[in-house]
């Protein structure tokens, strides 16, 4: 298996590492930089925890390889919460509304709504409340996530 050299941004510093080509980009993050809070969980695509933004784009980083990342800006929930400590808009409406309890699943879908609400964007909170689809939660029900999205969405109260 042939290895390669990949510089990328992590949170806003620049990485150079030598991967082999098949590893996955949730094994490099966690593995090679130990940057644990993106979740392992299915580790096909399905259930959303390892979630990352690739150049703003919400992606399924167990479906991408380290090598796709060459060159790109990645964001991990390590990178979230504001210099100050503070938490960031997202991880505070989940906390408010009680969006999480053994908190998994949590680290994806706040990437993956992190990603519909940063500036510039608008997401409908019907759009939010779909890309939840995208990730699988065994402990909330939701609901204190969705009430999360409707604060997000400006419907909060
Ligand atoms: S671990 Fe990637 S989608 Fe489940
Ligand atoms: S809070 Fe436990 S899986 Fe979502």
């Amino acid at each position: 298996m042939s290895d390669h050299d990949i510089t990328l941004s992590v949170n806003g510093t620049t990485i150079a590492r030598r991967v082999p080509a098949r590893r996955t980009l949730l094994d490099f993050l966690r593995s090679d930089l130990g940057l644990t809070g993106t979740h392992a969980g299915c580790e096909h695509g399905v259930c959303g925890a390892c979630t990352v933004l690739v150049d703003g784009l919400a992606v399924r980083s167990c479906l991408m390889f380290a090598v796709q990342a060459d060159a790109a800006k990645v964001s991990t929930i390590e990178g979230v919460a504001n210099e100050d400590g503070t938490l960031h808009p997202v991880q505070q409406a989940m906390h408010d509304n009680h969006g999480l309890q053994c908190g998994f699943c949590t680290p994806g879908i706040v990437m993956t709504l992190k990603s519909m609400t940063e500036a510039g964007k608008s997401a409908s909170r019907d759009e939010m409340a779909a890309a939840l689809s995208g990730h699988i939660c065994r402990c909330t029900g939701y609901q204190g996530i969705l009430k999360a999205v409707d604060l997000l969405s400006g419907r909060g109260e």
